[in-house]
């Protein structure tokens, strides 16, 4: 009895590393009973459709309008290394912006662009304005290994493995930037709270490309 119960346990773990497991259903991105969302198009068609789609760099088969922000004033710090190729967020984070920097409506997609449920301050990102990313963590800057060793206190992304099946370079980052999608999952393919990629319990999502 105590061994079936540790081999269900066993699997499940198994079930949630190969991604099998986890759901965006029941999520914060489980959009399913949003009364903003036309019932015709809930769940994956307020970001995604089938045919028509919008044709943004890197976005696959994007449905929803993307943010109105032109230009960010970017993360800074007299320590931070990334500020020569930091800029503005790229593609792949501006995909989330569409709806966290709080400039576009939530229902914007499919036609509709005049929507007014916007999201909610508590998860809004870029101050109250949007477009102040200088407060929040740096993205859409290069972490090379050339990065790693000049800081001193970061791990090396293309030898260091990321616990997530290869390395930092190839779980986490895009075309070896940073972006939101570094930390997060938009699908929540690992059931971890707040979409993380992986738990932050004693800030272990931290400590895999900081090395403090
Ligand atoms: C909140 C917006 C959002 C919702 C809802 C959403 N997606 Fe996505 N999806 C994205 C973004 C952003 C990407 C770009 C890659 C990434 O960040 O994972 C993506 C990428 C994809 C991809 C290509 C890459 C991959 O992971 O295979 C597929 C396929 C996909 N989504 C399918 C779906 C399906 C099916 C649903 C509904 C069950 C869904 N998505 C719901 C935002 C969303
Ligand atoms: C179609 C709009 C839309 C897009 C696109 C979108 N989100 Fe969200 N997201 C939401 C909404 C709505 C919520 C829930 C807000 C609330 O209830 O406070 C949410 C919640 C979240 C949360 C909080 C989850 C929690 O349980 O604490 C995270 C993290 C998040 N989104 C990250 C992302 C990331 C990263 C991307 C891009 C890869 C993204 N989102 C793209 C609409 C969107
Ligand atoms: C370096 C890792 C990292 C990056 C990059 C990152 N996040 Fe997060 N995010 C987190 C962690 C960890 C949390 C959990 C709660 C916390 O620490 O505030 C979180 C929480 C959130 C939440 C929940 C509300 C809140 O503020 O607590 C939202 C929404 C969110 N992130 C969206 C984004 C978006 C959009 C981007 C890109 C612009 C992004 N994140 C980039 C790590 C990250
Ligand atoms: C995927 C890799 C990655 C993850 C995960 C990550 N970071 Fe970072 N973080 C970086 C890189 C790269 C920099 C740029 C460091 C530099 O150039 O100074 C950075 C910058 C920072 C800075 C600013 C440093 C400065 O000098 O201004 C702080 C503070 C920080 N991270 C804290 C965190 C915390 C807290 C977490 C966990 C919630 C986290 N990071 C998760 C990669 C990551």
């Amino acid at each position: 009895m105590k061994n079936l119960r540790f081999i269900i346990a066993m699997m499940f773990i198994f079930g949630l590393i190969q991604g099998g497991f986890a759901q965006i259903l029941g999520t914060a991105h489980d959009f399913s009973s949003e009364s903003w969302a036309p019932t015709s198009n809930r769940g994956c068609g307020v970001c995604h459709t089938t045919h028509q789609s919008i044709p943004v760099t890197s976005a696959p088969l994007w449905h929803h309008e993307t943010t109105v922000v032109a230009g960010y004033t970017l993360y800074n710090s007299p320590t931070f290394d990334g500020g020569s190729t930091i800029t503005d967020p790229g593609a792949s984070s501006r995909l989330c912006l569409s709806c966290h920097d709080g400039t576009v409506a939530l229902e914007n997609f499919g036609g509709i662009s005049s929507g007014t449920n916007f999201i909610d301050p508590s998860t809004q990102i870029g101050g109250v304005a949007g477009n102040d990313m200088s407060t929040e963590h740096p993205i859409s800057f290069d972490y090379t290994d050339a990065l790693a060793t000049s800081d001193g206190g970061l791990f090396p992304p293309t030898t260091t493995n990321s616990g997530l099946g290869s390395t930092i370079d190839n779980d986490m980052l895009f075309s070896s930037k940073m972006e939101c999608a570094s930390c997060h999952d938009v699908h929540n393919r690992f059931g971890v709270m707040h979409l993380l990629k992986m738990s932050n319990v004693n800030s272990e999502l931290c400590l895999t490309c900081h090395n403090k």
